[in-house]
């Protein structure tokens, strides 16, 4: 897992904030740390090796889907799009996904599954309830919503 996401990961390089980018991008602490965070990760198995992880994570009462990376030589193959369409089967609530403003390709890979993204509003008091991350990563992310968040949204059920 550590080595397809830091493989994987080499996308958002000149793409991403400079100051948001690192490498290894995910240390092998930080993957421990989502592993203890509740992230529960899936891998997409061929010819015996892993090429694909994707996490879910069940926060109160949505699902975020966290950490989606294959493997650079494996892209655009319909792998991600299988992975997702799998664990959307799977989860019961709502799901939320955040990325980066500027990883144009990974928006569009999540909208073609049914997600919109929310407005820099909402974003922001998203990423405040359910995620844990830094001031500038939520300035610089946006937050795709699913069908039923949408659905429950518009019947006034969201963010009371
Ligand atoms: C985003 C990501 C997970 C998607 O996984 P993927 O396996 O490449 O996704 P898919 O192959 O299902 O779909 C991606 C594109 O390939 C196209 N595609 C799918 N099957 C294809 C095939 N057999 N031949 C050619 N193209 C194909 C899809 O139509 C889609 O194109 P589009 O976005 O222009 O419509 C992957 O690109 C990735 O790891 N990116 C780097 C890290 C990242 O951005 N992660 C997201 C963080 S939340």
């Amino acid at each position: 897992m550590y080595s397809i996401i830091n493989d994987s990961a080499r996308a958002y390089k000149g793409v991403i904030p400079t100051d948001r980018w690192k490498e290894p991008y995910m240390s092998e602490e930080e993957l421990r740390f989502q592993i203890t965070d509740g992230v529960d990760f899936w891998g997409y198995e061929y010819g015996g090796t892993i090429i694909g992880v994707m996490g879910v994570q069940p926060r109160q009462d949505v699902t975020l889907i966290r950490h989606a990376y294959i493997r650079t030589a494996n892209r655009n193959q319909g792998i991600g799009g299988m992975m997702l369409a799998y664990l959307l089967e799977k989860i019961m609530t709502p799901v939320l996904v955040g990325t980066w403003a500027d990883a144009a390709w990974a928006i569009r890979f999540y909208e073609k599954y049914g997600f919109k993204k929310v407005s820099p509003e909402v974003k922001t008091q998203l990423l405040k309830k359910y995620w844990s991350i830094p001031e500038r990563q939520v300035e610089t992310s946006v937050v795709l919503a699913d069908r039923r968040w949408l659905a429950q949204r518009e019947a006034g059920y969201q963010l009371e």
